[in-house]
């Protein structure tokens, strides 16, 4: 055999086998194999040597001795690189923070949506769900809200068809959340007591307390004999519940469409009072349009803003805030 070929051999299997070696031990074990003065493959390599013509032998030889060097000295750095302390490698400070792996929560709004449920859930309310994209039967004319009604003028809405009084076709997002009063009256029979959150959306100008999309909860409530003290009394005690035993609401007269008579209310925790959301007894024309008797049954509605309550609670003193997704904001619900 060539003895180049024998001399690469030897060497590239030494420099693995140190490689190799793990502990001491292993590395005792590979210094016996590849470097043993006495036997091992050292040693066959010296026989190899014994047999080069001995005109070649001189240079054969410096070969020899320079591989023997080399594999002698990786034997050795491995040597020292297993005897240094483990930490020095690869050296953990545990008492460093890590890297934290931030956790989500929920939503402040969703939140709020979720105690708002609970608390009319106690009061016997059941929840409804209606669509986001409506039409105008249940946005407007079930609600009693005539053709001509401002709230109904096509740049006041985000129609997504065009809209006209012979267009049963056309269709909006929902500007407010009394939809599903007249979705919940047309599929169930009285009495009902429902409420139901959720999106509504109007092209308002966006400020501190205004967006494009917010968030209502309805209410309502019929039976045989629903009064205007039944809601003032339920709306009384949601506000407590929600916002805490000292808070004083009160009720201004007001007009809704769909509502007669009908009220604003307001609610104060300290100084100040702000503007909660809008009630009323149900209209008849309301009640005949879903299909019930006003003679038989009466009933009150309310809508209410989520994000007003929230804000209120937490002195939060911009809604955008809620959308902006930023995490200092939202970390601190
Ligand atoms: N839909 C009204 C709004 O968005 C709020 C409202 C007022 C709802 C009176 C009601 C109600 O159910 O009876 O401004």
């Amino acid at each position: 055999m060539d003895h180049n070929q024998s001399f690469a051999d030897y060497e590239a299997s030494a420099l693995l086998a140190i490689a190799g070696a793990l502990s001491a031990g292993d590395l005792e074990e590979v210094r016996i194999e590849y470097l043993g003065k006495k036997q091992g493959r050292l040693k066959d390599l010296q026989a190899v040597l014994g047999q080069v013509p001995p005109d070649q032998r001189p240079a054969v030889g410096m070969k020899f001795n320079a591989i023997k060097d080399r594999v002698t000295s990786a034997w050795e750095s491995r040597k020292e690189q297993l005897a240094k302390p483990k930490q020095s490698e690869s050296w953990i400070d545990v008492t460093l923070p890590g890297s934290r792996r931030e956790i989500g929560s929920r939503h402040p709004l969703s939140q709020t949506i979720g105690e708002f449920k609970g608390i009319m859930a106690r009061f016997g309310f059941d929840v409804e769900e209606g669509p986001e994209v409506e039409d105008e039967w249940h946005n407007f004319v079930a609600l009693n809200i005539p053709d001509d009604h401002p709230a109904r003028n096509p740049l006041d809405n985000f129609y997504l068809s065009v809209a006209s009084s012979t267009n049963p076709e056309a269709r909006l997002l929902r500007s407010q959340t009394s939809t599903v009063q007249i979705r919940t009256m047309e599929h169930r029979p009285p009495p009902v007591r429902i409420v139901s959150v959720g999106r509504v959306y109007r092209p308002d100008p966006v400020d501190a307390t205004h967006h494009l999309m917010f968030h209502q909860m309805e209410g309502l409530m019929i039976g045989p004999d629903v009064t205007m003290s039944s809601l003032k009394t339920v709306l009384r005690l949601f506000a407590a519940s929600y916002l805490g035993e000292g808070t004083v609401v009160r009720f201004r007269p007001s007009f809704f469409p769909f509502t007669e008579p009908s009220v604003e209310f307001d609610a104060r925790r300290g100084t100040g009072w702000l503007e909660l959301g809008g009630a009323g007894m149900v209209d008849p024309n309301v009640l005949r349009a879903c299909g019930y008797d006003p003679e038989q049954v009466s009933g009150f509605a309310f809508g209410l803003g989520i994000a007003r309550f929230c804000m209120m609670r937490h002195g939060i003193t911009d809604i955008r805030h809620f959308y902006d997704n930023e995490l200092r904001f939202l970390k601190q619900f």
